[in-house]
């Protein structure tokens, strides 16, 4: 027997451009994944799910040479398809149980690692960025194929997640945007070169605790997505809304095409407004990072 758990995220900069191969920023959410698996006869779940969530867990039992088949308890509150991280939180406790299984004592890294397995096949060519910050808690800065580097906040940043109840499917939004690159490669590198600036400027700024100039980030950031098409009607309204109420900047988070948008604000009081305007009508997370 082995349990495990794994972390929500949010992006809070680079989703999308981090898989061609720039930079990018997220952090964990305290909403966890719990798993515990117990041998059986056969591979299977206590939760209703598609055999994509299998083939995912084949793969990662796999990468911890556990040929014998399991029973998964899952447990979670992370809404799947909502660009929180359903996948990769799952993928990591289930990681971290197979290692428990094992009796293998590895470090975050290692479990990020054969998360991966998993979500290569939810996703087909993931970035890596969703199993790294699902392993672990805090904001890292993360490029593919090296490795992540932990930021530490200065100030903690509030944040308002709203998701739009809409599901983004992250492996068709990442290959229209390798579209749009094989399309337009000298555009696309523009936007790379632009997103780029962002993100180093964002790790400046969440060092020193400069909350307006992050929220100016993340509008050019959220341009630079809506310019690659994996914004949304329902997204663009939320992105409207919060600013309207006062936030700091707003975005999409995750990959886009429904899911959910984030809004920076000052202070926690500064959330009610927000709370007050859409609470009703959308699925709101009050999340504090740092
Ligand atoms: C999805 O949470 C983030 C994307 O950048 C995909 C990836 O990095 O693998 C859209």
């Amino acid at each position: 027997m082995g349990e495990g758990v794994g972390y929500a995220k949010t992006i809070l900069f680079g989703e999308h451009f981090v898989v061609q191969g720039s930079h990018a920023i997220g952090a964990s959410l305290s909403k966890e994944f719990s798993v515990k698996i117990t041998p059986s006869e056969k591979l299977s779940l206590n939760i209703e799910t598609g055999q994509i969530v299998l083939d995912a867990s084949r793969a990662i039992l796999d990468s911890f040479s556990l040929p014998e088949n399991y029973f998964i308890e899952a447990e979670t509150g992370i809404p799947s398809g909502a660009g929180m991280g359903w996948s990769a939180a799952y993928s990591v406790a289930l990681a971290r149980a197979a290692a428990a299984e094992k009796g293998a004592r590895l470090d975050w890294k290692e479990i990020a690692k054969h998360a991966y397995e998993g979500e290569k096949v939810f996703h087909g060519n993931p970035s890596g960025i969703d199993n790294t910050l699902a392993s672990r808690k805090g904001a890292i800065l993360f490029k593919r194929g090296e490795e992540p580097i932990p930021i530490n906040l200065k100030v903690p940043l509030n944040l308002v997640i709203a998701y739009t109840g809409k599901t983004g499917y992250t492996k068709e939004l990442v290959s229209g945007v390798a579209r749009v690159k094989e399309e337009k490669p000298e555009a696309f590198a523009d936007l790379m070169r632009e997103v780029e600036a962002i993100v180093v400027e964002a790790r400046t700024c969440l060092r020193e605790g400069n909350l307006g100039r992050l929220g100016v980030l993340m509008d050019k950031n959220q341009e630079c997505l809506r310019q690659v098409g994996v914004s949304s009607p329902e997204l663009e309204e939320l992105i409207s809304m919060f600013k309207d109420e006062g936030a700091l900047g707003a975005k999409l988070t995750g990959s886009g095409g429904g899911g959910c948008a984030i809004a920076l604000v000052r202070s926690k009081n500064d959330t009610s407004a927000i709370l007050q305007r859409i609470g009703n009508k959308y699925l709101i997370f009050e999340a504090q990072i740092g």
